[in-house]
């Protein structure tokens, strides 16, 4: 097997691939991002800005399995990172015949209408049309994601204030990495595949448990989101039927990391 790529090796779910990856025994694994990682420096780096292209080329020698997790997720989505960069590391990945092209996409981008979603979607589109052997992922939220959603708006002193209605299943991210890594043992499947946390919870319930991991009796009190987005959230559109029997429930995930949490 030639060399494993992960693209945005250094985010949340990146990290913790690798470290699936290494643990498993796949030391052919190389990362690209536009900063070079602060973890799993013995690894091979290529400094990639999906954006431009620039050096999507080099970083694809001797490749063999790209899992694609980059993505504009940081000041405001970015349509050229995530649907014109993934064009041009579909074009890279054709000339360079690599084998599996595994993406990460979220769980309702076909439905919520969302900016970031839509990207998304359309990203989605192009590697089902590029006829290279893939398999797309769609997970839900992770709780690393949902709890630093919420350590930005628990900001008041007495009150949370959230969308209450809104609904989430939330997952552990090693649970998704390790399903990442299943799916590059099976090979490519030419399809869409889910992954889901262990329970459908409202915004309301994941605030409460949130409130309780930190000792705090603030008060959870709606915040309401009118409006297409708003009504396509509460309605469930971020939630599949698949429930990993994996993954830590939040309330446990919460109870492990409160410590981590509430220091960031
Ligand atoms: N967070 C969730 O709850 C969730 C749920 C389902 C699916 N997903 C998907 O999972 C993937 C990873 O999410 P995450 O939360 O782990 O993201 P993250 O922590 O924000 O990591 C994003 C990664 O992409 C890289 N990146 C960003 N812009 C880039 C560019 N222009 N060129 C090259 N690399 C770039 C970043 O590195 P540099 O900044 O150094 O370039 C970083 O390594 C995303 O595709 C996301 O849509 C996330």
């Amino acid at each position: 097997m030639g060399t494993i790529l992960i693209t945005g090796g250094t985010g949340v779910l990146g990290k913790k691939l690798c470290s699936h990856l290494l643990s498993a025994g796949k030391n052919k694994v190389r990362i690209f991002s536009r900063n070079p990682p602060s973890e799993f420096t013995s690894l091979e780096w290529a400094r990639v800005d999906l954006s431009t292209g620039k050096g999507i080329s080099d970083a694809l020698a001797g490749v063999d399995i790209i899992f694609h997790l980059a993505s504009g997720t940081a000041g405001g989505f970015n349509a050229k990172t995530d649907i014109n960069g993934t064009a041009m590391l579909l074009e890279e990945a054709k000339k360079k015949n690599v084998t599996h092209f595994i993406y990460i996409s979220i769980v309702g981008t076909d439905k919520v209408p969302y900016k970031y979603y839509k990207y998304k979607w359309e990203a989605e589109k192009l590697i089902q049309n590029a006829g290279l052997p893939f398999t797309i992922l769609r997970s839900t939220q992770f709780y690393d994601f949902i709890g630093m959603i919420l350590g930005k708006i628990d900001i008041l002193p007495f009150i949370l204030f959230l969308p209450k209605k809104f609904k989430f299943q939330p997952i552990e991210t090693l649970i998704v990495a390790q399903k990442l890594g299943e799916i590059m043992n099976a090979g490519p499947k030419n399809r869409i595949e889910n992954i889901g946390g262990p329970e459908i919870l409202s915004f309301g319930e994941i605030g409460r448990e949130w409130i309780a991991s930190k000792k705090s009796n603030k008060r959870v009190l709606n915040f309401p989101f009118f409006g297409p987005l708003g009504n396509s959230i509460e309605k469930g559109n971020l939630t599949c039927s698949e429930k990993s029997r994996e993954s830590r429930t939040w309330n446990n995930w919460l109870a492990l990391n409160s410590g981590i949490v509430a220091a960031k």
